[in-house]
């Protein structure tokens, strides 16, 4: 079966799990957290190369600051808790988002766990925190600004592979498969750039109830999909030629 290189999965419906049993959000968050750590394992134990979880967007900053705590706590918590976890599976941390705005414990704690796993050579486990898209994109044009401006790169160099060398998925390969859960289909600010091929998959599972056997299912479906990247599908079956699509 063909495998995704790269997963990326929205993880939605965490409040409408929470109440359809009458309780907290933030209950509906931490078993949340059970699903975050399942998934992982089984994702390393599969063979993913890269997984990319979104865990907090740029725009959630305008949740109730209780929530947002509870959120930054949880987060901590599963770092503090996951981290001999990553270095058994060989499992590596890496963040995409503004993540200065974190607190600085958490920033602290993300900057600690991914030194720490820096060297291996498993999966890349990417959270994207503080995260949007439109908010990288205008932070990675500004960068090709200044560039511009100290006359170290003319408007003729810039093009797909500069733009994408100053996103915070440089060195990540695009996913190819995007999952949502909690029957939400929307892109909601994430990887808009990296997504231009991907397959989506939209499941109508709450997140906190999403299990391996939710993301074997998703595998087998994508597993299934034809990508054709702008070609026709007899082009694809007749094998690859020169100068046929980007990717
Ligand atoms: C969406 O559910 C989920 C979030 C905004 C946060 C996702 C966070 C976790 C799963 C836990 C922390 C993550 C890690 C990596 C430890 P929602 O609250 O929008 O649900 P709703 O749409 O049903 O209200």
């Amino acid at each position: 079966m063909s495998l995704p290189r790269h997963l990326a999965i929205i993880m939605d419906g965490n409040g409408r799990w929470a109440r359809q049993r009458a309780l907290p959000r933030i209950l509906g968050h931490r078993q949340g957290v059970e699903a975050v750590r399942d998934v992982v394992e089984e994702c390393s134990r599969l063979g993913i190369g890269w997984l990319t979880l979104y865990a907090f967007s740029h725009e959630n900053w305008g949740r109730p600051e209780e929530e947002v705590g509870a959120l930054m706590d949880l987060l901590a918590s599963y770092l503090g808790k996951e981290l001999e976890g990553m270095l058994r599976h060989g499992i590596r941390l890496n963040v995409i988002g503004d993540i200065a705005r974190m607190p600085a414990s958490v920033r602290a704690m993300l900057l600690d766990t991914m030194e720490r796993t820096r060297h291996q050579q498993g999966m890349v486990l990417t959270l994207a925190l503080s995260y949007g898209s439109r908010d990288e994109l205008v932070r990675a044009m500004r960068s090709l600004a200044a560039a511009l401006a100290a006359g170290e790169l003319t408007a003729a160099d810039i093009d797909e592979q500069a733009l994408a060398a100053r996103l915070d998925t440089v060195g990540l390969p695009d996913p190819d498969l995007l999952i949502r859960t909690s029957g939400e289909m929307r892109i909601s600010n994430f990887l808009l750039w990296q997504l231009a091929y991907t397959e989506l998959y939209f499941t109508e599972t709450l997140w906190p109830d999403f299990k391996p056997t939710h993301l074997h299912e998703a595998l087998h479906v994508f597993a299934q999909r034809e990508r054709r990247f702008g070609l026709t599908g007899e082009q694809l079956r007749e094998g690859p030629k020169q100068g046929g699509g980007s990717h």
